[in-house]
């Protein structure tokens, strides 16, 4: 008779000679719920992440503009629609999920729950936000669980694009008149230590990393990737005359990186548990949009069941 160890120990040699968890593969019950709990917040993140941006649509300053907005924010809800059904091959529906997130009991970003209050943020959105999403998720399309990492595949290629529309629009508006060029400074000053802490808490206060990184659900912890990020950046701000709003961010030759500043943790975690500037508004705007959608989706079900009824008769 095999025993639940043998399980373990067999699940635990797959990962680590790099062979995918499939759906229907066995696997422990934490491993399923952690990486439900991921893929799930990360889809409610793309879903949310959709209103900050959304919110300049119409004010967008020209038509090229507009058009890549328009397109940026309807990748998010394609991104949204890959991890839900990722997330459904782990045995909850989309159903479940919408509804814990409309009533506020799951997670998604922090960053998401900041203003965007100029056009520049959209340019700071695409480069800070975009480019932290996508040093986290290029990481993602070797996770271990197949649909989560088949579905990061695409997504990161979009995401690629998000982050060098918005360093674009950033690099015009540093070109521009000196109002043009305090808007993109002003937005790089909000956007940063938001950005960072988009990462995740420090490496030990990381509940779930450990774990996760055994599994190669992650493959790099918190801090790994928020220097990373941090080394990066620090580069590419030179390319716009800009500066970063952090007096300890200084070039360190002994560790090969750059050094930055702390960051405020009280912060991060207020934000995560629902009291950031647009958390209580951002639930709100969900739950409103849900409802407005209803009829949409009443009227793909009636569609669906007429043409199955259809099909039905045909062949009778
Ligand atoms: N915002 C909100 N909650 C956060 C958070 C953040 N920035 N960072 C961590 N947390 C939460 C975790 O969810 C966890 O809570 P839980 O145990 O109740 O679920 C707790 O804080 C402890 O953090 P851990 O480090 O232990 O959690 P993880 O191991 O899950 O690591 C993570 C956090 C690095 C964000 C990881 O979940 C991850 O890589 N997720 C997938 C990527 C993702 O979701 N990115 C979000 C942005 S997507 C995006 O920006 C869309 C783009 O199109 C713009």
């Amino acid at each position: 008779m095999i025993c639940i160890f043998d399980l373990e120990k067999s699940f635990q040699e797959k990962i680590d000679k790099e062979i995918k968890i499939e759906p229907k593969d066995w696997m422990p019950e934490a491993y399923r719920k952690t990486n439900l709990r991921q893929i799930s917040q990360h889809a409610h993140s793309e879903i949310v992440g959709m209103l900050p941006e959304g919110n300049w649509i119409s004010r967008a300053p020209s038509l090229k503009r507009k058009a890549i907005l328009i397109a940026k924010v309807q990748d998010e809800a394609g991104h949204g629609l890959y991890l839900y059904s990722a997330a459904e091959t782990l045995g909850t529906s989309r159903d479940q999920m919408v509804e814990d997130l409309n009533s506020g009991k799951a997670k998604y970003s922090s960053i998401f729950n900041y203003p965007t209050l100029t056009w520049a943020d959209m340019g700071a959105v695409g480069w800070l936000v975009d480019g932290a999403a996508i040093l986290n998720q290029v990481m993602l399309c070797r996770t271990s669980y197949g649909p989560y990492a088949r579905a990061m595949v695409r997504i990161c290629k979009e995401e690629s694009f998000h982050q060098r529309q918005g360093f674009e629009s950033l690099l015009v508006l540093s070109k521009g008149t000196k109002a043009q060029r305090d808007m993109c400074q002003d937005a790089i000053n909000r956007w940063w230590w938001p950005s960072l802490m988009m990462f995740g808490p420090k490496d030990n206060e990381s509940t779930n990393s450990d774990q996760s990184i055994k599994w190669k659900i992650k493959r790099k912890t918190n801090d790994e990737l928020r220097q990373q990020f941090v080394d990066m950046v620090a580069e590419q701000v030179k390319l716009l005359g800009m500066t970063l709003p952090d007096p300890n961010l200084k070039w360190n030759e002994e560790r090969n990186h750059y050094d930055f500043g702390e960051i405020n943790w009280e912060e991060f975690w207020n934000v995560v548990k629902g009291n950031g500037p647009c958390n209580k508004q951002r639930l709100v705007d969900r739950n409103k949009a849900h409802d407005e959608g209803t009829w949409v989706r009443e009227a793909a079900l009636a569609y669906a069941e007429k043409r199955k009824n259809k099909l039905k008769t045909k062949a009778t």
